[in-house]
């Protein structure tokens, strides 16, 4: 019997329910490729956009009418089961996580991917799910924090949204460089944030953060709840709003900060990095998980057959941390 990929295809920008379980022929790993069974891999909001096709203007990368690569998924753990000839970093039998970017296809049992890219050995210490999840919350809000926020030890850093992937990361990333973190969530996720490092919580639905009148160094609005404007009151002299969600609003904050004044608003695409950068910092992350100074916060895990139900839940705008599929 020919042995097949199963997979999860996007028939059209859509709802969850738009994915549709499919079969292809397995593939074969090119000269510098290497093929993984995929042990788990992360359902994660940018997952999503890419299935609904939003911001529309993002379908000019993604294929105008229906997705130009159909397979969903992009965070991904497994282990090497085929080597192309010329690949050298890995070997069959080793244990990898990483990134499939604007392949797609990590929601399958199988994927083909050029062993240069965004691939990491995967440590013993870090279970098949987290890793999944290491290039969404953890590896965006270490490139915000480290390099976009540019946050220094000793400083006041907000974060908006401190419960889900990129904040629940950003929480324990600062707190390892040092920072005094305060954290936005609801009530029911304040024991989870303190125990993150965060030393202040603010519950968002009690409180408005701009009105306290507390001025932070970074304020990291990693669900693009807020805006430059917005921050302002609550940014100190040089401080720095930055926020992974793009939007016009946050473009012309960024045109604008560049000219005038000292507070900056900022913004960058974590995936859009070189892979040698972000396999770094995927490095960086390891220690800091090998320290005992980080972990992903894994949520729901679902069954392989079940990424509708991840997606739905995922989208729901409520999951703490981390979502996969096994
Ligand atoms: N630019 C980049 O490089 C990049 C990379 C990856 C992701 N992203 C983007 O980053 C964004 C964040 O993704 P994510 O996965 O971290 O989000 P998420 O996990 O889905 O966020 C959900 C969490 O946010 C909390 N929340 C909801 N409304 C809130 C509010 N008003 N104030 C404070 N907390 C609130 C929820 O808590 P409650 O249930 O208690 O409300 C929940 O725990 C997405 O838009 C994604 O596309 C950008």
């Amino acid at each position: 019997m020919t042995p097949t990929l199963k997979a999860w295809s996007i028939l059209r920008y859509g709802t969850p329910e738009q994915l549709s379980p499919v079969s292809r022929s397995m593939p074969d790993p090119g000269p510098n490729e290497i093929l993984i069974r995929i042990h788990a891999s992360a359902v994660t909001r940018a997952d999503g956009m890419m299935r609904a096709g939003t911001p529309r203007f993002a379908r000019a990368f993604l294929g105008f009418r229906r997705p130009r690569n159909d397979l969903s998924g992009t965070g991904l753990s497994g282990e090497v089961i085929a080597t192309g000839t010329n690949a050298t970093r890995f070997s069959v039998g080793d244990q990898v996580f990483g990134e499939a970017g604007l392949n797609f296809g990590a929601n399958a049992s199988h994927i083909c991917l050029c062993e240069n890219g965004v691939l990491m050995p995967k440590p013993d210490f870090l279970s098949h799910e987290e890793a999944a999840v290491m290039c969404d919350g953890p590896l965006t809000s270490f490139n915000f924090l480290h390099k976009i926020a540019e946050l220094r030890g000793g400083e006041k850093v907000l974060i908006l949204g401190a419960s889900g992937s990129l904040g629940s990361a950003a929480v324990q990333i600062a707190t390892a460089m040092g920072a005094e973190v305060s954290g936005t969530c609801s009530a029911r996720n304040a024991g989870l944030v303190a125990s993150l490092g965060a030393r202040q919580v603010i519950d968002y639905n009690q409180e408005d953060f701009a009105r306290r009148g507390e001025r932070f160094d970074v304020i990291y609005d990693t669900l693009g709840i807020s805006s430059f404007r917005q921050s302002k009151s609550a940014l100190a002299r040089s401080g720095r709003y930055v926020c992974p969600v793009l939007s016009f609003d946050l473009l012309r904050a960024m045109l604008r900060s560049s000219i005038v004044g000292n507070r900056k608003a900022r913004f960058a695409a974590t995936g859009m990095l070189k892979p040698d950068i972000q396999r770094f910092m995927l490095g960086q992350l390891i220690e800091l998980i090998d320290d005992s100074k980080f972990a992903p916060v894994m949520d729901r895990t679902y069954p392989f057959d079940q990424l509708i139900e991840a997606h739905l839940y995922m989208e729901s705008g409520h999951k703490r941390g981390n979502v996969v599929v096994v």
